[in-house]
C-alpha cells in the first residue's frame, strides 16, 4: 500500500487531478489517497496558503501528487516552500513530442536555490532578490544530469547558464558542470548561455538529450518546451530528493480557462506516471504513457489546447477506455 498526499491546489489544479487519480484507480496498484489542501482558496479559509498539517502529510507520505497552486503576494509561494520543506533538489522536466521525433529531450532543473531562495527585500529605496549558487548544489544537479543521461543511453549533456553577465554565480555553476563531466568520459558535455539555447531550442530542438540548468533558468525553458510541443498541458514534472517525490504537471492553475471543463488533464496523468516509476512501477507507467502516445498519434480526441473540441472529462474517458 502507498500513501499519496493528493494536493489539488486551485483553477484546473482541481480539474486535472480528479481525472488523474481515476486513471490510477485503474492500475494493480494499491494506493492511500490523502487529500489535503495548499494555494489561494487554502489561504482564505485558514490564513495559511501553505498549512502544517498538508506539509507533514507530504512528509509522511511515499509522494505527493500537486495540481497547482493560483500564487498570492502576501505568501511565499506554497510549491517551492513544499521543494524546500521536503527537500526535492532535483527538478526533473521531459519534453517530448510524440508526432515529432525532433523533440525529446529533459530538463534538469536546479530546484533548491538560484533566485528561489525567498531572499527578496525592499529597503525603501531599491528592491532586491539574492540569487544563490553553491558549489554543493550545482555539483549535486550536474551529477544527477550525467547519470540520468547514462541510464536513458542519451549522449550528450548540456548546461545553460549566463556566465558572461553572472562571471561569479554562473561561474561555480559552469564549473560545476565540467568537473562533474569528466566523472563521465562516455558522455559529451556542452554548454551554452541561456539567451542563445532558448533559440536553439527552437531552431534546432534535435541537438538536446539533457538540458541541466540554474531553477529560474529551467523554469522559463520548460514553459519554452510547452511551446515546443504546442501546450503547456503536455508538460510533466518531478521534484525528487533523497527520501521523498513530488510530481506536478508544469503548467500553473490557469485562471483564464479554470472551471470551464476545457484543461487538458494529460500534464498532470503524465506526471502520475513519474510517480509511479519512482515507485517502481514501471509497467503501469508505461502502459499509461502509451495509451496517451495512442491518443496524441491518432489526433481524434483533443483538448482545446491541443487544436480539439473535446474536454476534461472526454479525454480521461478516453484514456480509461484505451487502457
Ligand atoms: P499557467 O501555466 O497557469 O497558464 C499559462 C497558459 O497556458 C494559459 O493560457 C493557460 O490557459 C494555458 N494552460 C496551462 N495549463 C493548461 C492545461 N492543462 N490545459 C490547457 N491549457 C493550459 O500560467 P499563468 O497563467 O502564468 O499563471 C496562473 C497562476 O498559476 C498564477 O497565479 C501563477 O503564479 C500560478 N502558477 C503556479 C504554478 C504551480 O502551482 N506549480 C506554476 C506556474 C504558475
Ligand atoms: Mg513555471
Amino acid at each position: 500500500m502507498f500513501k499519496i498526499t493528493t494536493i489539488p491546489g486551485d483553477g484546473i489544479g482541481q480539474e486535472v487531478m480528479k481525472p488523474t487519480l481515476e486513471i490510477l484507480e485503474t492500475t494493480n496498484a494499491n494506493f492511500d489517497f490523502i487529500p489535503q489542501e495548499a494555494g489561494k482558496e487554502c489561504y482564505k479559509k485558514y490564513g495559511t496558503n501553505l498549512p502544517q498539517e498538508t506539509i507533514n502529510s507530504c512528509k509522511e507520505s511515499d509522494s505527493t501528487l500537486f495540481g497547482a497552486v493560483t500564487s498570492i503576494p502576501q505568501q511565499k509561494s506554497a510549491i517551492v516552500t513544499l521543494r524546500k520543506e521536503l527537500n526535492l533538489y532535483i527538478n526533473q522536466r521531459p519534453i517530448k513530442s510524440y508526432t515529432n521525433p525532433e523533440i525529446n529531450f529533459t530538463i534538469i532543473r536546479e530546484n533548491s536555490e538560484g533566485l528561489y531562495s525567498h531572499m527578496e527585500e525592499d529597503n525603501g529605496e531599491e528592491t532586491i532578490a539574492i540569487r544563490k549558487i553553491t558549489h554543493k548544489a550545482s555539483e549535486r544537479i550536474c551529477d544527477y544530469a550525467f547519470r540520468y543521461a547514462e541510464k536513458i543511453g542519451k549522449k550528450t549533456v548540456t548546461a545553460a547558464h549566463k556566465a558572461n553577465v553572472l562571471p561569479i554565480t554562473d561561474g561555480v555553476f559552469k564549473t560545476a558542470f565540467y568537473k562533474i563531466a569528466n566523472q563521465y568520459p562516455n558522455i559529451i558535455p556542452n554548454d551554452y548561455y541561456i539567451d542563445a539555447m532558448a533559440m536553439y531550442l527552437i531552431t534546432k530542438p534535435s541537438q538536446f538529450d539533457v538540458i541541466v540548468t540554474t531553477n529560474l533558468f529551467g523554469d522559463i525553458l520548460s514553459d519554452e518546451g510547452g511551446g515546443l510541443l504546442g501546450s503547456l498541458g503536455l508538460i510533466p514534472s518531478a521534484n525528487i530528493g533523497n527520501d521523498n517525490g513530488l510530481f506536478e504537471p508544469v503548467h500553473g492553475s490557469a485562471p483564464d480557462i479554470a472551471g470551464k471543463n476545457k484543461a487538458n488533464p494529460i500534464a498532470m496523468i503524465l506526471s502520475s506516471c513519474l510517480m509511479l516509476e519512482f515507485l517502481n512501477m514501471e509497467k503501469e507507467a508505461q502502459n499509461i504513457q502509451n495509451t496517451i502516445e495512442e491518443i496524441i498519434r491518432e489526433g481524434k480526441i483533443k483538448t482545446p489546447d491541443m487544436g480539439g473540441t473535446q474536454n476534461t472529462q472526454e479525454m480521461c474517458d478516453e484514456i480509461i477506455k484505451k487502457l
